[in-house]
């Protein structure tokens, strides 16, 4: 898979060198470039930005400059394989371990981190217009002063999904936010008691379906706990009488088909 990150701060994606999404980087199942924009600007000062029309505070991306680089990176539409052109934005649709998934079939994605008050909105019209497919994603409702922490966020959780990434591939079957659509069960290891703290026994009974059963009813709870919105999204059709009657123990009830908390 291909990935560019066009950036004003290209040493902000060092980070990409290091741990699983580095060793993917030198395997070759990763072929990550980084670009710094300023490489497409035309003037003595390089010049990436400019005040917004309308007035307002803050600076605004220039088009001119975005659209030379996406024209580099991103390729036409009609070449073998375009990018993807990733735009992380607050304003856009929250980032989730879905995208995450659809991202890593993609074989060729751009990410272009905005900073100041963002790109010029006609950047992305115009790759739309050409073609492209666009993504602008949000990591989370907060504003950050720059794309390249969010570049790397979605670099990372697509990153890892790409096969051979991950050591054992079975580790990311069980993960938070996965098919189950639950959250994880806590995790454990040696010593099996420290300071004062035991690990459940049924972890050290070595009887492998009490044990999943065990992981299943923490994930449940831990979710319902802490996640209400993923409990109430859950596929009934998907969940057993043992499921049921944990959901039941956390207040949430079958009702027409649907997962609803009892108080409500
Ligand atoms: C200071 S922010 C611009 C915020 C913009 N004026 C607004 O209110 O929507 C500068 C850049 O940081 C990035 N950014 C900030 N928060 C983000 C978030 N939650 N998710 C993804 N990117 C974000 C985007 O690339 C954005 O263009």
């Amino acid at each position: 898979m291909r990935v560019d990150v066009v950036t004003i701060f290209p040493d902000y994606l060092a980070a990409l060198d290091l741990s699983l999404v580095g060793k993917a980087r030198k395997a070759g199942l990763l072929d990550l470039r980084v670009h710094d924009l300023r490489d497409w600007t035309t003037d003595r000062h390089r010049t990436v930005d400019d005040t917004p029309f309308g007035g307002g505070a803050g600076m605004v991306m220039r088009p001119d400059v975005w659209g030379r680089a996406l024209d580099d990176v991103l390729g036409s539409a009609d070449d073998d394989a375009p990018g993807h052109l990733v735009v992380p934005t607050p304003s856009g649709e929250v980032f989730t371990q879905r995208h995450a998934e659809a991202l890593a079939g993609e074989e060729h994605v751009v990410v272009a981190c905005g900073r100041y008050e963002g790109i010029d909105a006609r950047v992305v019209d115009r790759a739309r217009a050409a073609g492209h497919r666009v993504s602008e994603f949000s990591i989370g409702d907060y504003v950050l002063n720059g794309g390249e922490v969010a570049a790397l966020v979605m670099i990372e959780a697509f990153g890892r999904l790409l096969p051979g990434v991950v050591g054992n591939p079975h580790s990311l079957v069980e993960e938070s936010h996965g098919a189950a659509g639950l959250l994880e069960y806590p995790v454990y290891t040696k010593p099996p008691a420290w300071e004062g703290l035991d690990v459940p026994d049924v972890l050290l009974s070595g009887h492998h379906a009490r044990i999943e059963r065990w992981r299943r009813d923490q994930a449940l709870a831990r979710t319902a706990a802490r996640r209400p919105d993923m409990i109430a999204a859950l596929d009934v059709a998907g969940l057993d009488k043992a499921d049921l009657t944990v959901l039941a123990e956390q207040g949430w009830t079958v009702d027409s088909g649907r997962l609803r908390p009892v108080a409500e």
